[in-house]
This record gives C-alpha cells, sequence and structure tokens, in this order.
C-alpha cells in the first residue's frame, strides 16, 4: 500500500471538486461555481495589453521574478490598495498565486498539527481545506445576518485551549453565506483579540463586486481600521476582478510575518507568473480596472437581482435567505434538518447544480443549507434554472 504522509491521508476531494466535473457536461446549468462569468473577462483589453508591450517587457514576462513580486506590480497594486485606505507603508505587500496560495503560506507559518485555529460556520472550503492540511483543529464560530456570532466568539476565546492561533474570517459578500459584516461586529472582533496574541486572516476577494455603492463605507476592512495590538493579515486577488487564469492575488503583512511567509513561498513556487503580473500591472497602471470593474458590477447586480427576484417567485415558504448586495452567492436556508445531498441528487437529474452546505460546515455535517451562485450564469440562465431547483427542494422537503 503507498505510505502517503499522515498529513494528506486524511484529505479527501471535497463535494465541491466533485461537483465541478458534473458543472461542466453540456446542457447542465450550474449554480455551483464560484467563477467570474466567462463572457465577461476584458479579452480586448488584455489583447491589447499584450500587443502594446515592449520585447524587453516580453522577455520579463516570460522570465522568473522576484520572489515576492515584481516591483512594477508591487507598485501598481500598492497605490490601488492605499486608494481603498489600506496601510501600505506600513506593512509589506506580496504577490501570490492566488490569494489561496496567501491563505496556505500563512497556514504554514502559523499552525503545528492539532493547533485550535477559529473560523465561522459557514467558511470558504478553501481555506477550510489549506488549514486541514496543516491538521488544524477547528473552533467553530456561527454566523448571523451582520457576521460572526460575538458572544459565541467570546465564549470560544475563553474555552478554548491552548488559545487558537489566528482567526480566519471573510468581512464582505461572505463565500458562501453572502453578508457584509457590519461594522459593530468588526469593532467587537477587534476588541476581543485585542493584546491576545491571535493574528486575524482576512480574505477579502469580493469587496470589488458591490451592488449598491452606499454600501462601500460600511465595509471597511480591519486592516484599514489599523488597529492596535493585532497582527492583521489581509489578502485579496485579482481571480473575481480580471480573471482566475491568471493565478493572482496578494497579501499584507506586518513585516515580522512577512519575512517568514516569503522564506515559504520561496520553498513552495520561487515566484508568482511573471507573465500574468506585467499584464495585471499594465491593467491597473492604465485604469482599464476602473470601468471594467463599473461593467462587471453592473452585470453581477442584474444576475444577482434576477436570482433574488427567482427565489421569492418560486421558492417554498420554508426556505428563507439573505438578499445579497453584491459578490457571487446566495445561501438558502432549509427546514432544519434537511438534508440538501437528497435535493442535489434530484436537482442533477433534472439538470441543475449547486452546491450542499455540509461541503462549507468546518465539521462536514450541518446540510440545511445550499449555496446557489449567480456569477456565472446570465439572467436567462437563471430563470429558467432557480424553478428546476424549487422543485427539486419541494420534492424533499
Ligand atoms: C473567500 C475566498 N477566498 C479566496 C478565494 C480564492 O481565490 P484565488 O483564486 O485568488 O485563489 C476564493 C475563491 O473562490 C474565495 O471565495
Amino acid at each position: 500500500m503507498t505510505r502517503f504522509a499522515s498529513s494528506v491521508s486524511n484529505l479527501r476531494s471535497s463535494e465541491i471538486r466533485d461537483l465541478m466535473s458534473l458543472a461542466t457536461a453540456p446542457n447542465i446549468i450550474s449554480f455551483a461555481g464560484g467563477m467570474p462569468g466567462n463572457e465577461l473577462f476584458p479579452l480586448e483589453t488584455l489583447d491589447k495589453i499584450y500587443h502594446s508591450l515592449t520585447e524587453k517587457e516580453k522577455q520579463l514576462a516570460m522570465q522568473y521574478g522576484p520572489t515576492n513580486g515584481l516591483p512594477a506590480l508591487l507598485e501598481s497594486l500598492s497605490e490601488y490598495l492605499e486608494a481603498k485606505g489600506l496601510p501600505v507603508k506600513k506593512n509589506r505587500l506580496m504577490i501570490t498565486t492566488g490569494s489561496l496560495q496567501g491563505i496556505h503560506i500563512l497556514a504554514k507559518a502559523f499552525i503545528d498539527p492539532g493547533d485550535p485555529v477559529l473560523v465561522e460556520t459557514p467558511s470558504f472550503i478553501g481555506a477550510l481545506s489549506a488549514f486541514r492540511a496543516y491538521d488544524a483543529q477547528f473552533v467553530t464560530v456561527p454566523l448571523k445576518g451582520d457576521g460572526m456570532d460575538i458572544q459565541k466568539l467570546k465564549e470560544k476565546l475563553e474555552t478554548t485551549r491552548p488559545k487558537p492561533k489566528f482567526l480566519y474570517y471573510v468581512p464582505n459578500f461572505h463565500n458562501p453565506a453572502g453578508i457584509i459584516y457590519s461594522e459593530e461586529v468588526k469593532r467587537q472582533i477587534i476588541e476581543l483579540l485585542k493584546d491576545q496574541d491571535i493574528p486575524i486572516i482576512e480574505d477579502d476577494v469580493y469587496s470589488d463586486l458591490y451592488f449598491y455603492e452606499e454600501d462601500v463605507p460600511k465595509m471597511q476592512l480591519i486592516k484599514a481600521m489599523d488597529p492596535e495590538g493585532i497582527d492583521v493579515c489581509y489578502s485579496g486577488s485579482f481571480s473575481k476582478i480580471l480573471g482566475p487564469g491568471l493565478r493572482l492575488g496578494w497579501m499584507l503583512v506586518p513585516e515580522h510575518i512577512y519575512k517568514k511567509c516569503e522564506l515559504i513561498k520561496q520553498s513552495i513556487d520561487a515566484c508568482s507568473p511573471s507573465i500574468s503580473q506585467v499584464i495585471a500591472d499594465k491593467f491597473l497602471r492604465e485604469d482599464y480596472i476602473s470601468d471594467y470593474l463599473t461593467t462587471t458590477r453592473k452585470e453581477y447586480k442584474k444576475r444577482g437581482l434576477a436570482m433574488i427576484e427567482a427565489l421569492e417567485k418560486y421558492l417554498p415558504e420554508c426556505v428563507s435567505f439573505e438578499k445579497p448586495r453584491g459578490g457571487f452567492y446566495t445561501w438558502l436556508k432549509l427546514p432544519e434538518g434537511t438534508d440538501s445531498t437528497l435535493i442535489l441528487k434530484k436537482a442533477i437529474e433534472k439538470g441543475v447544480v449547486f452546491v450542499t452546505g455540509k461541503t462549507f460546515d468546518p465539521d462536514g455535517v450541518k446540510n440545511d443549507y445550499m449555496r446557489v451562485s449567480f456569477c456565472n450564469t446570465d439572467v436567462e440562465t437563471i430563470q429558467k434554472g432557480i424553478p428546476i431547483i424549487a422543485e427539486a427542494i419541494r420534492e424533499v422537503c
């Protein structure tokens, strides 16, 4: 028998990955993925950028680069992040191969086998898998409509020993819950973690995809609040605002954490793809990003609103959800104890896929929720697919 390392012997293919293979079958309507709409990628701009590169820039694009990122991208990205109020100069910025790599690097930097880590329930499956890969123990804090249940967080902080290595959270347009953290909840998290030696990993990949400008001020990141007495490790990504095919993310972390992260990244892949970095730099530097985000925000809003309308029209009354105000996801709450895998099986028979609730449960058990994304389906497909999902729910509930 093949003798795998104990750290990987417990790794299993996640339901979300298995579903991805179904999602590519012809004619199936997929509300499963968390990917941008294919037809929304700025292909003409990308062509234009590539063709505008000098021979020297093209050579640079094909070469290895510095581990922390190409200087030009570090400069243009710093400007982009500073405009969002992030304290770039007081921290160190590193380009990563997708933000998932940043999360992995931080997990490797902090977790010894068996270490407790604070995570939301539900939580982003990619981060859970990364933490699992380093044998973390999950200490779960339930999510409410405005963020973590602060009372529960307080209890977990009082009762978990040894104390958690970090807190991981997704502040804006949560995956899968779709919610935005309120300012009050973020303020309370800061109060609880101040001087506790428990860093925060703040994973913010969706905040540019808001439907309503008026939400922007309340989406301020804890990193931007720059609280004293807490190490905040903020990570972001080009995946949802340009294209995941570039495999480019970033992390902004305090200097002493950065030093370890840089060494870890060096040993993983030496550097992130230079060709992607050259393109992303021009995309920011020439400010193609502003118009592009305006266009994509409009389209995702259209899809999100079509999703809300269809769900309100077709779902049985026993199903409820928070209306998304941005991002990619709606998170449906089914009657307590419902097994959403049964609904999924029915839905697949009818030609529609989504993701079951337990996929996002750190304990892999609670299944009376389901995630339905509206990012990679146009309005017409949403209008066609949601009645089918509603029918599958009715057959099970
Ligand atoms: C909350 C969250 N964080 C991180 C990622 C990973 O993004 P990337 O493509 O930058 O690795 C995703 C992707 O779905 C996500 O939803």
